[in-house]
């Protein structure tokens, strides 16, 4: 963890009008600056900067946050890196053993490196390492590419990197700890993970080996992919294989080509694509969508021409439209992956493949087609109850409307009618929910929602609430943990920088304390505490009249009179004998 004095230090020393004025060109805009947001493509400016509060926000895509969320987003960085380069800007010193965020054992990544080099220099140097070689040859993966992707050849030994440990001063515990080296069964002694593969690397954003894909030789038995377990370093759905590679392009091209395995990635690289990463398996994860997020929002989703492929391509796309960025499919004729279809048409087909990607709107209708039939009522129906959720997901309200359109025409069913529905469609964990209220911000905007943003534009405001509220009353849960966080002072350590989900959300509270005259404030605050009173007594009375009628048609009669003496008791005095309403 960064030291709290860290973050306070820089805040004291670094404003924030100079460190994003260092990035991009300010305007003076009364006592605030105003700018070209770039976060966003705009022509005219709706990105400002408020040296009183050292915040910044964006009105046009909810970008938000201090100092340090600018750097983190502007430089694509984590949020230890960006404290690092701001504690150097301020000249505040940073311990090094806390630039880290999490403590891992150093020789964890030592032993990664040692394995890859390992591997590696058998693939390319030894005898054993011709079949590897030939295989590689044979899969049309040339030297160069071995090199790129430090490719390796784990040999059919027991113990070859155990041994090799044993001279580089790592312990068989600390290989079995980074998923290397795995424990005999009967307790005595270990052996190596990898054996008889050719090694693929897979590394973390910044380059660091932190696990391994071992594929057999085409004759070999066994499971064709076997990979590092999670460790402390790498988390499956963490990762991108060939981010670290790929992502320097993908800002070129500000578009990503995602496939499934390593070899859909190294393929295409050597043809000169290479704003590709694998989700090294089908199942992407809404973390892995994030990576991605930060260099880009353009998706093209290249996934194996398989059942098993279209129903994680599915899954995918809701992922990427829940994060609000633009997906579009590229679907291959069948059983083919890009790897299997650049060898076998060329690499110019799969470029074409990409060039023609589908609307994810249009992929999706078609899988549907071939699974329930247009021609009947009953198909139509279903074909509407799987687009639905999907066309709720779009953040665009336009594109939305045509979406919606689109499906009434072709499946005969009023639009109202669809409208209606799609109202009607729950989205099980959105990961942004702020993204449905696009259309209707005002609507979206609570008592709980401004009163944290009155909070946090002047945190002293505090002072009125004590006595007031109790965090536990609030009903929005980002809300409650913004406001326990502000009372326990806690605010600079506990909030989630670099969490886009914040982020909007407190850009957006902002925007609304900000929409409120000065002379306002103090009356608003008062009101909004008695708006979160009122729905709390609200949602009381109609808890308990719930539970009456619950007793009642039990039969309860001790349970309903006793209630309904709450209810009446409540109705005078306002305040709950209990918060337990169930029995
Ligand atoms: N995968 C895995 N473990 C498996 C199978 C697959 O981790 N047992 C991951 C690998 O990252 C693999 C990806 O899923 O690259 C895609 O799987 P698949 O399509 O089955 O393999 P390919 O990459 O097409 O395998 P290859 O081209 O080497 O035959
Ligand atoms: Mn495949």
């Amino acid at each position: 963890m960064i030291a709290e004095q860290t973050v306070h230090e820089i805040q004291e020393h670094l404003d924030i009008i100079e460190v994003i004025g260092g990035y991009i060109s300010l305007k003076k805009a009364g006592r605030n600056f105003k700018a070209l947001c770039p976060f966003h493509p705009e022509k005219s400016p709706s990105f400002m900067v408020y040296p009183q509060k050292q915040f910044f926000i964006c009105y046009g895509c909810h970008a938000g946050g201090d100092l340090i969320s600018f750097v983190m987003r502007f430089e694509h960085l984590e949020f230890p890196e960006a404290v690092r380069i701001l504690a150097e800007k301020a000249g505040v010193p940073v311990p090094q053993a806390a630039a880290d965020r999490p403590a891992v054992h150093p020789d964890l990544y030592r032993a990664h490196e040692v394995a890859a080099r390992y591997y590696h220099e058998l693939l390319v140097k030894s005898a054993e390492g011709e079949r590897a070689r030939a295989y590689l040859k044979g899969r049309g993966v040339d030297p160069a590419a071995w090199e790129v992707f430090s490719l390796g050849y784990a040999p059919d030994r027991w113990d070859g990197l155990l041994t090799l440990g044993q001279q580089e001063d790592l312990t068989p515990q600390i290989l079995e700890k980074a998923g290397l080296a795995i424990p005999r069964e009967g307790g005595s002694g270990w052996y190596d993970r990898f054996r008889s593969r050719v090694i693929f690397p897979i590394w973390d954003g910044r380059g660091r080996v932190i696990a391994f894909g071992g594929r057999v030789l085409e004759d070999a038995a066994g499971p064709k992919y076997m990979n590092s377990p999670e460790t402390e370093l790498y988390v499956k759905g963490r990762v991108l294989y060939g981010l670290h590679l790929a992502a320097p392009q993908i800002r070129e091209r500000d578009f990503c080509i995602v496939v499934e395995g390593y070899m859909d990635l190294v393929s295409p690289y050597q043809h000169g694509i290479r704003n590709v990463v694998a989700s090294m398996g089908t199942s992407l994860t809404i973390d892995q969508v994030k990576l991605i997020r930060r260099h880009t929002k353009n998706v093209v989703m290249v996934y194996d021409g398989d059942y098993a492929g279209e129903m994680a391509t599915l899954r995918g796309l809701d992922l990427f439209l829940e994060a609000e960025m633009r997906v579009k499919v590229a679907g291959l004729p069948g059983g083919l992956d890009p790897d299997s279809m650049i060898k076998s048409q060329g690499v110019q087909a799969f470029i074409r493949a990409i060039q023609e990607s589908q609307d994810l709107f249009d992929y999706k209708l078609g899988l549907l087609k071939k699974r329930f039939d247009p021609k009947q009522l009953e198909g139509r129906i279903q074909i509407c109850q799987e687009m639905l959720p999907t066309i709720k997901r779009v953040p665009s309200p336009i594109q939305r409307g045509e979406y919606v359109k689109r499906l009434s025409e072709l499946a005969g069913v009023d639009e109202a009618l669809l409208w209606s529905e799609l109202k009607r469609v729950k989205l099980d964990a959105p990961w942004r929910p702020a993204a449905m209220e696009e259309a209707h911000p005002r609507a979206a905007m609570t008592a709980e929602d401004l009163l944290a943003g009155l909070l946090l534009e002047r945190p002293d405001r505090l002072v009125q609430l004590e006595g007031r509220l109790d965090p536990q009353d609030l009903q929005d849960l980002q809300v409650r943990r913004l406001v326990t966080w502000l009372m326990e002072g806690e605010m600079t350590n506990r909030f989630p920088r670099g969490s886009e989900e914040w982020e909007s959300r407190i850009a957006r509270w902002l925007a609304h304390a900000d929409a409120i005259a000065v002379e306002e404030k103090e009356r608003a605050l008062d009101e909004v505490l008695q708006r979160i009173k009122e729905n709390q007594r609200r949602a009381y009375m109609e808890g308990l009249k719930g539970s009456i009628r619950r007793a009642e048609e039990a039969g309860d009669e001790a349970k309903t009179t006793e209630l309904v003496l709450e209810y009446n008791r409540f109705m005078k005095t306002g305040t709950a004998a209990t918060r337990q309403l169930e029995g």
